[in-house]
């Protein structure tokens, strides 16, 4: 049985002060509300609140993930921030290869290969996104895109490294659109993937590599998403900076 995930990606959104109340918030509601199996919780704050949203989950179920990092251990590089940097500030994941990332700081897939590298051998879990474009769905180029994406940035993950992957699919055209994907479409594509990876790592590691939908989830829909036997949780945007509605769409996975 996989356990569900749902993470929270806060993008450029709250400087310090508002992070701190925002997780502050968060954590009250999990607090209260948490039962014990509900899905596994990841908040993925700013580089900048990280330490310290870190220091405030302390002790709850929640668990801290950065947005990106560098795929080198150290070095003159300025503005970036090392695996091992993110790890000493508390964090247990990190996102990479989000569509934002890929379109307005061109990183391809290679380059995501990278990355996945340097957080896996500092132990954090990857959240590896993939998704199509709008012109890539109308084309139905989408299965071959998602195949590139995912061959080219798990090269070189061995099959032991696959228990620190998590893939999130994030069409492209359902991120902050309020347009998701309908739960028939998801599961084609996460089943898609599923497949790829049982082709790769074999059936043991196909089954217990979780899958996340990401694009406009909401409280509303987050249910019949998640309700799909391929979707393992979700990567939630938008909904994610509203603690109610993050804590419905964790319900939502029960
Ligand atoms: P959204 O974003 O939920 O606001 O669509 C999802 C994401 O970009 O991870």
């Amino acid at each position: 049985m996989r356990k569900k995930l749902v993470a929270g990606n806060w993008k450029m959104h709250k400087n310090l002060t508002e992070s701190q109340a925002l997780i502050t918030e968060i954590r009250g509601i999990v607090r209260d509300e948490f039962r014990q199996n509900d899905a596994e919780i990841v908040v993925c704050p700013s580089a900048l609140a990280l330490a310290s949203s870190a220091r405030l989950v302390e002790g709850s179920e929640i668990q801290i993930g950065a947005q990106n990092v560098n795929e080198n251990k150290e070095g003159a590089y300025t503005g970036e921030w090392s695996a091992s940097m993110l790890k000493s500030a508390g964090a247990t994941h990190v996102i990479i290869g989000h569509s934002e990332r890929r379109q307005y700081y061109n990183e391809t897939s290679e380059a995501c290969a990278l990355k996945n590298k340097a957080a896996i051998a500092e132990e954090l879990t990857v959240l590896y996104c993939v998704g199509e474009s709008l012109e890539e769905r109308e084309s139905n180029q989408h299965f071959d895109v998602i195949k590139d994406q995912l061959e080219k940035g798990l090269e070189g993950i061995s099959s032991e490294e696959m228990s620190h992957v998590v893939i999130a699919y994030e069409p492209v055209w359902a991120i902050g659109t309020g347009k998701t994907a309908s739960s028939e479409q998801a599961q084609e594509v996460h089943a898609f993937i599923r497949g790829l990876i049982e082709s790769k790592y074999g059936l043991n590691i196909a089954e217990s590599v979780r899958i996340l939908y990401g694009g406009s989830v909401k409280p509303d829909n987050a249910k019949e998403i998640f309700g799909q036997p391929d979707i393992d949780g979700g990567l939630i945007g938008g909904a994610s900076l509203k603690p109610r509605d993050f804590f419905e769409i964790i319900k939502a996975a029960r």
